[in-house]
């Protein structure tokens, strides 16, 4: 059998992408990854969708000339805007994109309230509607945009009363009453899913794209005869528009995150 140890391209707006790299590591160790953050360019979550896509398609090219076998867009963002015009610019390159978790959440419990957490770009894009409206006989569900969950991470900060009263204001709708689940519709919000569980009292159920999404992409790199020797242990090489936000994305891909 042969095998193709190029690279696997890795890429989010800045840090978030990381909590999708983890879940990558953990299933396919024997990869070699390149991961892109464009933290100089962070939050894409509030720019207009046109910039979104320039800055995406910026990345997706630096990776494919580093000579990268796929691309995952680590960014439900980057997804919505990107994702298609992506795979028709790149035939041959496999393109995967997250996207919110809707569809366990909504399994997760028949007629139960699910919330989505994204970023205003990703929800109210039609990509998003359409998933939506897949599922919305199933459940109820209710979106809310987080301005400033991103900054958060960016910053580095994970836990502590700032982030605690930021929430506290964010989610006081549901604080009463909170979810039967909660999608985190963006990759940066699984670092502060446990500030998140607290803030709703740990009585609602957690879910991101991120198991899917490596999932995905293994499948799609079998299905291209494109995995890596699967004897040897990979590489992992981190990059960002901002070099000094490297060590923050070291720390986040060890750091404890359930
Ligand atoms: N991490 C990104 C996402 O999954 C985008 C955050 C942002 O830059 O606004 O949507």
């Amino acid at each position: 059998m042969e095998y193709d140890n190029r690279p696997v391209g890795v890429f989010d707006s800045g840090v978030g992408g990381i909590s999708v790299l983890r879940e990558l590591i953990s299933l396919m160790p024997n990869e070699n990854y390149i991961y892109y953050g464009d933290s100089l360019n962070a939050p894409y979550g509030v720019r207009p969708l046109e910039e979104v896509r320039k800055l995406t398609f910026a990345t997706a090219g630096y990776l494919i000339e580093r000579h990268c076998k796929c691309l995952v867009i680590a960014c439900n963002t980057a997804t919505t805007a990107a994702v298609r015009a992506l795979r028709a610019r790149y035939e041959g390159v496999p393109v995967i994109g997250i996207e919110p978790a809707l569809k366990p959440a909504v399994l997760h419990k028949p007629d139960g309230r699910v919330l989505v957490l994204a970023t205003a770009v990703t929800l109210k894009e039609d990509k998003f509607r359409r998933l939506m409206c897949r599922y919305e006989n199933d459940a109820r569900i209710s979106t809310l945009a987080c301005p400033g969950i991103v900054e958060f991470v960016e910053r580095g900060i994970i836990e502590g009363d700032e982030l605690d009263s930021y929430l506290g204001r964010l989610l006081s709708d549901y604080i009463p009453n909170p979810p039967d689940a909660v999608v985190l519709g963006c990759t940066h919000y699984p670092f502060v899913r446990s500030a998140i569980s607290k803030a709703l009292s740990h009585k609602s159920e957690i879910f991101d794209g991120g198991n899917g999404t490596a999932r995905e992409t293994r499948h799609q790199l079998t299905l291209n005869g494109l995995c890596g020797s699967p004897d040897k242990t990979g590489s992992v090489t981190i990059l960002n528009s901002r070099p000094e936000m490297v060590d923050i994305s070291k720390w986040l891909l060890t750091v404890d995150i359930k």
